[in-house]
């Protein structure tokens, strides 16, 4: 029985809702009663798995990264022709890349409208699967994983600085900050946690290429950079925009290319919640955002929280967490966004009738509220006196 107002019973609904939209196979449906989300993202899904690991349900994502591993180890033929094109210097059409979202059974999704060109999901994937095995007490790779978490290191190593699609499937010929931070914290994740201390020199060259390439003059880090190819087949990179992204959190939580206090950062974060926080309280994906007209999305509300927590700010993380919790339906079920603050209602109403309202439920947004209402009640039971 779900009581509206209820923080515990919301966390309950959502551990529930993600255990039931877990396909045998080990997917996760993004979204069970929205036709078009009917896949199992690398994207959503790591971040839901990581939801239910940090609420004790450990064998949900064990068998989440399962279900990618035994898909990427199909797929190490196609990523030796990839890195042996690249080698040669070839230019590589997107559609050759490995695809982002799959059908349950684990078969690519090939008639979707999205492109499927998307490094981010490949980066939080390693994050993710380090970060189970860290608190399932795994010391080392288990050999099962070793073929696809070897492929994916050579996938992110070799293409990290090519353009692909962001994480809100759009701007393929770009290149997105947010995107190079789930690289970055995969491969320092895996590097870390296997000793492949290789790794931490692209780490390194991604960071610099972030703070050099994508700084905005007035120190803040923009959504994404364009790179400019010259006769003389040099790249140049130029700013793309001068917008932020919601999505640049992540460059701090949970991928740690930059710290909370790192001057980029407060100023990404400072700009980004003047720009992107409605005075409700919701955070928006980007300024010109038009999908469902540019709603505020829940998961990113609970991220904005998440980085007020590392902020040291207790009381702006409760009050993100109470907005989200405002956003349940009678039956606890969250959506992906809400059109209550709209910076373009026509556009809303125009993806109303081609695709009916947004996601909901959408189990994302349920992996992130329970990510923080988990966090909250670690750093409130660490203050308790008691
Ligand atoms: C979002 C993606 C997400 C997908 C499924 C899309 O609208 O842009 O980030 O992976 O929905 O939730």
């Amino acid at each position: 029985m779900f009581t509206k107002g209820s923080l515990e019973d919301l966390a309950q609904v959502s551990r529930q809702l993600i255990s039931w939209n877990q396909h045998p196979s080990g997917g996760y449906v993004a979204s069970p009663l929205f036709h078009h989300y009917g896949f199992s993202w690398l994207r959503d899904g790591t971040f839901i798995a990581y939801a239910m690991d940090t609420t004790g349900e450990h064998e949900s994502a064990r068998r989440f990264y399962d279900w990618i591993n035994r898909i990427i180890a199909r797929k190490t033929n196609q990523i030796d022709d990839l890195i042996a094109k690249h080698q040669r210097g070839e230019n590589i059409p997107q559609d050759e890349f490995l695809h982002t979202r799959y059908h349950l059974d684990g078969s690519d999704d090939t008639d979707s409208e999205w492109g499927h060109f998307q490094l981010d999901g490949y980066g939080a994937w390693l994050w993710g699967v380090t970060e189970h095995w860290r608190r399932n007490g795994v010391t080392e790779i288990p050999e099962s994983f070793r073929v696809s978490i070897d492929s994916t290191i050579q996938y992110l190593s070799a293409f990290w600085n090519y353009p692909n699609f962001d994480c809100w499937e759009e701007f393929s010929d770009k290149l997105h900050p947010a995107t190079l931070a789930c690289i970055f914290g995969g491969l320092r994740s895996i590097a870390s946690f296997a000793g492949r201390s290789e790794l931490f020199g692209i780490c390194d060259k991604i960071q610099d290429f972030i703070l050099k390439h994508a700084m905005h003059p007035d120190g803040y880090i923009v959504k994404y950079i364009t790179p400019v190819y010259e006769i003389s087949e040099a790249v140049r990179y130029e700013l793309g925009t001068a917008e932020v992204d919601a999505s640049l959190m992540w460059l701090c939580e949970p991928f740690e290319v930059l710290p909370i206090d790192h001057p980029a950062m407060r100023k990404t974060f400072a700009k980004l919640t003047a720009d992107l926080r409605t005075i409700r309280g919701g955070i928006r994906r980007y300024v010109t955002d038009t999908y469902y007209g540019g709603g505020e999305w829940l998961l990113l509300t609970a991220w904005y929280g998440l980085l007020q927590l590392r902020s040291g700010n207790t009381e702006e993380a409760r009050e993100s967490l109470a907005w989200i919790g405002e956003q349940a339906d009678s039956l606890g079920r969250l959506p992906e966004q809400v059109p209550d603050a709209l910076q373009d209602f026509q556009g809303y109403e125009e993806w109303v009738r081609r695709w009916g309202t947004p996601a909901l439920p959408l189990l994302w947004s349920h992996a992130m509220y329970l990510v923080l209402y988990n966090k909250l009640r670690e750093v409130e039971i660490s203050n308790s006196p008691f």
